[in-house]
């Protein structure tokens, strides 16, 4: 797995995974989740996984699984906490997100109590509400603390990426930093609780 890190880790620096729900080249709800990681808080960091490889879910497999499987799970594992930027397909979760999220549920559920952000983005007027609603449900049974305000939800996502190719919504990005950073402040809650 070849994830890539956006600022450098300093020691105890919260680390954040960041989950994207499109592979497509050009993928607005990447650039989103790129704009994200440069709006991290002073002393955290996103670490972008590469969750390209990751085959068909099969119970079959879950013992065995493939290696980009166990490698996004350990990142996960390893990471203080989580942000997933989705787009909407159909009204509800890419099934390419969704697939990934049920490997990681399973034998053990890799979300389980992890702190977690959802942005969604969609070309459409309702900026992918519905997917994000659905994604939510799902981390209800995975029993993560998703960060519940401010919402981000950018509608007509294409309108919203500048002539250098970066996602530049003014309005969008303060709710962003916002959302970020009580991410953030809930990781290190939940940090000081455990030391
Ligand atoms: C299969 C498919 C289903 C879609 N369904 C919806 C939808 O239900 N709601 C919506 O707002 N946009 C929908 N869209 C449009 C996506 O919002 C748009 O293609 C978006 O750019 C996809 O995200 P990406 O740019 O990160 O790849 C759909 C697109 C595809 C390809």
């Amino acid at each position: 797995m070849n994830s890539e890190f956006f600022n450098m880790n300093a020691e105890n620096e919260v680390v954040i995974v960041g989950i994207g729900g499109s592979l497509r080249k050009g993928s607005f709800s990447r650039k989103v989740l790129e704009k994200a990681a440069d709006l991290m808080p002073g002393g955290s960091s996103l670490r972008i996984a590469d969750i390209s490889t990751i085959p068909v879910f099969n119970s079959d497999y879950v013992k065995e699984p493939d290696k980009s499987v166990i490698e996004f799970k350990k990142l996960v594992l390893e990471s203080d906490g989580f942000l997933i930027v989705t787009p909407e397909y159909n009204y509800s979760v890419p099934g390419f997100l969704k697939n990934v999220i049920d490997w990681a549920s399973v034998p053990n559920n890799v979300f389980a109590t992890k702190i977690g952000a959802i942005m969604s983005s969609s070309t459409g007027m309702m900026g992918g509400s519905r997917a994000q609603y659905h994604l939510r449900q799902s981390f209800v049974f995975l029993d993560s603390r998703i960060i519940n305000r401010p919402e981000v939800i950018i509608n007509f996502v294409d309108k919203k990426i500048n002539e250098k190719g970066e996602f530049a919504d003014e309005n969008a990005i303060k709710f962003m930093r916002e959302l970020l950073s009580n991410l953030v402040a809930e990781v290190l809650v939940q940090k000081s609780k455990k030391s």
